[in-house]
């Protein structure tokens, strides 16, 4: 259901669920003191209890409540990237935010969204949780058309148009005296450090992450996908590929974009994977032959947890 920016802050404040546009993908999102919306957004994505929830803020003095203790350069990150993409974890006052929204943990994820619609309304409604507008372990959703076909007509949603990176935002925490990815996303790691020093976490992947999210299946149609980097001449099935390559004659193709423009390719991505879905392959090969700097990182990140989960 089509709604207005005031209509959104109305139901937000009446503890509703609506979804919500920002640069990166649609969010799910409801106001923090807002209990029951926010085991509505668990129950609507069918997300698991341990997986904590972004808190999204429009101005700095938001954060306030929370206490959060300011890691060193947290100034200069901030200043370089918010509003924007990017995620940052903060140790805060645990009796300020529910159980439910942290997981129990003593931290919590904020982002200040660039979107104007959407921080227009947390200017007005105060903090909102907001995961992305998806079915728990699908591809995140870049339209209001794909919000709905997760959630069906009757949920609210507030159109902005396709969202500009189409990937998620990128989430760093301090720790052990640096700063961490803990997720990458739409903001390159290269980018992050022309401002701070920072690395990848490598046990992202492992049993225990930091970040809960990615113990989890995640971005996967329920196309089977392979992921390759050379495909046989003879190759008759669905090739997920690049309008910038030639690939055999015969082959079903499910195009990202150029492969030399990573932002063409962000944009893209989920749009993509949904649409294997919709025309009911089976099973696809992934040209995985991408460089691993900057966003082509994340994407090839993004494409193997999409075929590593089937
Ligand atoms: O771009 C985005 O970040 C989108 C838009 C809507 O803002 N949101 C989003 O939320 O991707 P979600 O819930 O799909 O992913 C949030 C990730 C999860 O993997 C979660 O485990 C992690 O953030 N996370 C949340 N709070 C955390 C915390 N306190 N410590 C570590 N990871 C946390
Ligand atoms: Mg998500």
């Amino acid at each position: 259901m089509d709604i207005s920016p005031e209509q959104a802050i109305a139901l937000l404040k009446k503890g509703e669920v609506v979804s919500l546009p920002t640069e990166t993908v649609y969010g799910l999102a409801a106001c923090i003191d807002q209990h029951k919306a926010i085991s509505k957004i668990f129950t609507l994505k069918g997300r698991p209890q341990d997986n904590p929830l972004i808190i999204h803020i429009s101005s700095l003095d938001q954060l306030d409540v929370f206490h959060p203790i300011l890691p060193p350069t947290f100034d200069a990150l901030t200043s370089a990237f918010w509003p924007g993409l990017l995620t940052i974890v903060l140790p805060i006052d645990p009796s300020t935010v529910a159980p439910m929204i942290r997981a129990d943990l003593p931290t919590v994820a904020f982002r200040m969204p660039a979107h104007p619609l959407t921080r227009q309304i947390i200017t007005e409604t105060g903090p909102l949780v907001m995961p992305s507008a998806n079915l728990s372990g699908k591809p995140s959703a870049t339209t209001r058309a794909h919000v709905e076909a997760d959630f069906g007509q009757s949920l609210p949603v507030l159109d902005g148009g396709a969202c500009e990176a189409g990937i998620e935002s990128t989430i760093a925490i301090y720790r052990d005296n640096g700063w961490q990815i803990i997720r990458e996303g739409a903001l390159a790691l290269e980018r992050i450090s022309e401002v701070v020093v920072v690395k990848f976490r490598e046990d992202t992947f492992k049993e225990q992450p930091i970040c809960p999210g990615q113990k989890y299946r995640h971005y996967a149609p329920r196309t089977k996908l392979t992921p390759t980097v050379s495909i046989p001449e003879d190759y008759d099935g669905a090739i997920v590929g690049y309008s910038d390559r030639t690939y055999p004659s015969q082959a079903k193709m499910f195009l990202l974009g150029k492969s030399t423009d990573e932002h063409e390719l962000g944009t893209n991505l989920y749009a993509v994977l949904r649409s294997l879905d919709e025309s009911k392959v089976n099973e696809a090969v992934v040209d995985l032959d991408l460089p691993a700097t900057g966003l082509f990182h994340t994407l090839r990140e993004r494409l193997l947890k999409a075929s590593s989960a089937n």
